[in-house]
């Protein structure tokens, strides 16, 4: 007996494979952190107390370059930028949610 010219599962599979192609285009698309936006959100709102090279102008701040501070996920950071500590200031309500992952993704290039 001749073989049917459509081959239900064959189709199906194509099928399959044409859905998976077009996920990246009906994906919502996820946020990359920009190091050069986080740089200058670093030197405008940062630098004053942890200095240029991330090592600290003023006493009690962390040293990036050893990791100081630095030894936590992003979450932790996020939330301790968002809220301060001691003499660090709270930037919620100054730097949006962007503004702070960009910060983050600068200050890992201290370390
Ligand atoms: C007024 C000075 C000041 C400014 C401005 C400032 N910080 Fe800080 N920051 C500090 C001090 C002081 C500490 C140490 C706090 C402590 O551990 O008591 C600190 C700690 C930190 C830590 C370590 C937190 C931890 O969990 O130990 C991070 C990360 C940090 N600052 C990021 C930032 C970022 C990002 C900005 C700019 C958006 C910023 N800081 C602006 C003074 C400042």
């Amino acid at each position: 007996m001749k073989r049917p010219c459509i081959n239900i599962a064959q189709t199906a599979r194509h099928l399959a494979g044409l859905v998976l192609l077009a996920c990246p285009c009906i994906a919502p698309t996820t946020y990359a952190a920009d190091v050069f936006k986080g740089k200058d959100t670093y030197q405008t709102y940062c630098e004053v107390c942890h200095g240029s090279n991330g090592q600290g102008s003023i006493p009690g701040t962390p040293n990036f370059t050893r990791g100081q501070g630095l030894l936590q996920p992003d979450l932790a950071l996020y939330n301790r930028i968002e809220s301060g500590k001691n003499a660090m200031p709270a930037f919620q309500g100054v730097l949006d949610t962007d503004e702070i992952l960009d910060v983050i993704t600068y200050l890992r290039t201290f370390f």
